[in-house]
C-alpha cells in the first residue's frame, strides 16, 4: 500500500454528470507518485470504478455497516462495497460520528468488518472546537485512536481531522498539525510496533490547492482527506501535484 495518499471524499455531492471530472483526473495523472483515491456517493462507486479502470485511481466508500448482510435497510456492507469497486472505505468521519451518533465502537466495528473483506479502513478521528479550546485535543485523539482501531494495522489509514477546519476554510497552525501528527505516530508505536511506521497519517480539514504543499511538508504527514477541493479535477490535481513533489 502507497504510504503518501491524496483521498478525496465527495461527502453527499456528485451526479453521473460529475464522472467527467474523474476522466480529466486520469488523464492528466496517469501515473501519480503517491496513491490516488476518490470515495464518491454510493452510487457513483460501481461507474467511477468504470471510468478509472486501468489507471492507478482508487475507488473508496464513505461508509459501511458493521454486519455482513441482513436486515438493515439503506444501508452498505463492506463486501457490497468491494462487489461494486471499491478498495477503500472511510469510516468515523465527524459528519457521520455528529449525524449519525456512531462512537469509537460503532466506528471499530465497521472497521473489523471493512478488513474482514480485505477492504482498507480510513479512520477519521479530530476533535471539536470546543474540546480543543478546554485543551483536551490530544486525549481525544488517544481515546479516539483506542476505541476506534481494530488490532490489524496492516489495512488501516488514519485521518487527523480537527472537526472545526472541515469546511470553514480554517485551519490549525503547521506546528499544531505536526504535533498531532507526531503524537498518533508514536501512540500507533505503542501500539503496533515497527508497523505503525507503515500507516499512512492524513491530514483533512480545508486542505486547498494553496496550502496542500505547506501541509505536506510537515512531519509524520503522509497526505490529505480533501472534500470540498476534491470534487473538481482541477483543484484535487494541484493537490496530488503538491503531494508529488512533497
Ligand atoms: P473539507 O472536508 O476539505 O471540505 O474541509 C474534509 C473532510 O471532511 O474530509
Amino acid at each position: 500500500m502507497a504510504r503518501r495518499m491524496a483521498v478525496g471524499n465527495w461527502k453527499m455531492n456528485g451526479l453521473v454528470q460529475d464522472l467527467g471530472e474523474i476522466d480529466l483526473l486520469k488523464s492528466e495523472h496517469s501515473a501519480p507518485g503517491c496513491g490516488v483515491l476518490i470515495c464518491p456517493p454510493a452510487t457513483l462507486i460501481a461507474r467511477m470504478a468504470d471510468h478509472v479502470a486501468g489507471s492507478a485511481i482508487m475507488v473508496g466508500g464513505q461508509d459501511c455497516h458493521a454486519a455482513e448482510a441482513g436486515a438493515h435497510t439503506g444501508d452498505i456492507s463492506a463486501l457490497m462495497l468491494r462487489d461494486a469497486g471499491a478498495s477503500h472505505v472511510i469510516l468515523g468521519h465527524s459528519e457521520r460520528r455528529a449525524d449519525h451518533g456512531e462512537d469509537d465502537a460503532t466506528v471499530q466495528a465497521k472497521a473489523r468488518a471493512a478488513q474482514a473483506v480485505g477492504l482498507t479502513a480510513i479512520v477519521c478521528v479530530g476533535e471539536t472546537e470546543a474540546q480543543r479550546d478546554a485543551g483536551e485535543t490530544l486525549d481525544v485523539i488517544s481515546r479516539q485512536l483506542d476505541g476506534s482501531l481494530t488490532d490489524d494495522p496492516a489495512l488501516l489509514i488514519v485521518a487527523y481531522e480537527p472537526v472545526w477546519a472541515i469546511g470553514t476554510g480554517r485551519t490549525p497552525t503547521l506546528e499544531e498539525i505536526a504535533q498531532l501528527h507526531d503524537a498518533m505516530r508514536a501512540h500507533l508505536g505503542d501500539r503496533f510496533g515497527d508497523k505503525a511506521a507503515d500507516i499512512p497519517l492524513l491530514y483533512g480539514g480545508s486542505v486547498k490547492p494553496g496550502n496542500a504543499g505547506e501541509i505536506f511538508a510537515v512531519s509524520n504527514v503522509d497526505g490529505a482527506l480533501v472534500g470540498g477541493a476534491s470534487l473538481k479535477a482541477a483543484d484535487f490535481g494541484q493537490i496530488i501535484a503538491a503531494l508529488d513533489a512533497a
